[in-house]
């Protein structure tokens, strides 16, 4: 089975070709990706009208991109595979209208796929890591845990219930001028700085719970910057150093602290091989790796974080997920909608919250 995926739900537009042939591993002919960072960069933030119009006239280039990367053609493709939600409304639109279209043209199968299912079934496109697993999903847009069951289940075990930590990274960049993105520089600006300097708050530890808290973080980064700033007139190269270092380690010693809780629940049900897996862009930052492998060693399961081109947005998750959704399931038809919200476990209360790249789902 060959797939063409689309995505476009937030700044990134990409297209991808990945194939499973029976009783072998996932193959990811071709993916290409399109950042939007220079067309937002003067806004403070993803401004949903100009993404939706830049996604319009992306999506086409991107399948055409990837369908001569891969040396295919329409003809050699099996069914599309498009992000229908959650995201933009405006990109997730330009999507599914696009991957209509390739539809209705060529009589092939059509899936809509959830973008967070696209993060979450990851490790079994880059590493075959067997379900159930534990995935801890973060980004500038996303912060939960969800045990992984099949294709098409998803328990949530907690989430942000306000800033998604790549957020939070970007927001306490700005405070103490670093540029943007902000996690990168956050984390270069960390290695120089003491980390104990500053006693930054660690949200919600104290509540037994997997939901996590960036914001009042970023408010005591806040607090304590015009403080200094106050005193001195302004910020030392060595304040920035250790506002970050501060920072990043408050990050660290919450996300290890809840998926230490998370991995307890996981590992209650005794999986057979145990594996703590990440996606999403902060995944790349070596503090927060490390904190991760060290909680994940200390239960003997095995740590997975797919290489980054594939831990940040791309079509080729959307693909792989239709590819794994098509086992349990048929394709959906030119009536399939583009989801705003759309949750993986509706079985649990909304996530509060909205961020900047979207909804929390
Ligand atoms: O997954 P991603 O590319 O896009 C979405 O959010 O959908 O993640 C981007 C986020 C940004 O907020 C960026 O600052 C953060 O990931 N990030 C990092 C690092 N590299 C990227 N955060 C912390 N440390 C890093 N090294
Ligand atoms: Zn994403």
């Amino acid at each position: 089975m060959i797939v063409l995926g689309l995505e476009s739900s937030c700044d990134d537009t990409a297209a991808a070709l990945v194939s499973r042939k029976p009783g072998e591993k996932p193959v990811v002919l071709s993916s290409v990706v399109v950042g939007q960072t220079n067309l937002h960069a003067a806004f403070g933030g993803v401004v949903p009208e100009i993404a939706a119009r830049a996604h319009a006239e992306k999506l086409d280039l991107c399948a055409e991109q990837a369908l001569s990367k891969a040396g295919l053609t329409l003809a050699d493709v099996d069914a599309f595979a498009v992000t229908a939600g959650p995201g933009l409304i405006g990109g997730v639109l330009s999507g599914v209208m696009c991957a209509k279209g390739l539809a209705a043209a060529t009589g092939k199968p059509l899936y809509g796929v959830n973008h967070l299912a696209g993060h979450a079934l990851t490790p079994r496109l880059t590493d075959d890591v067997a379900y159930p697993y534990l995935m801890l999903l973060v980004s500038g847009g996303h912060c939960q845990f969800l045990l992984v069951h099949a294709p098409d289940h998803f328990e949530r075990l907690g989430g942000t219930i306000d800033d998604a930590p790549g957020e939070a990274f970007d927001k306490v960049a700005r405070l103490i001028s670093l540029p943007q993105p902000g996690g990168p520089e956050i984390e270069k600006a960390a290695l120089k700085g003491d980390a104990k300097h500053f006693a930054f708050p660690r949200p919600l530890l104290d509540r037994a719970d997997c939901d996590m808290s960036f914001s009042g973080l970023k408010t005591a980064v806040l607090r304590m910057r015009d403080k200094i700033i106050a005193e001195k007139g302004g910020l030392t190269v060595q304040d920035q150093a250790n506002l970050a270092a501060g920072f990043q380690a408050a990050v660290v010693d919450v996300l290890a602290e809840k998926t230490r809780r998370a991995m307890k629940i996981y590992l209650e049900a005794a999986p057979m091989t145990p594996s703590l897996c990440v996606a999403g862009g902060v995944a790349a930052n070596s503090a927060i790796r490390q904190g991760l492998e060290t909680v994940s060693s200390s239960f003997n399961a095995a740590f997975i974080a797919p290489p980054l081109a594939l831990c940040t947005d791309n079509a080729a998750m959307i693909a792989f997920a239709a590819i794994e959704q098509s086992t349990l399931r048929g394709p959906d038809d030119l009536t399939l909608s583009a989801r705003p919200r759309w949750p993986l476990d509706t079985s649990q209360p909304a996530m509060l919250g909205s961020g900047k790249k979207g909804a929390k789902a």
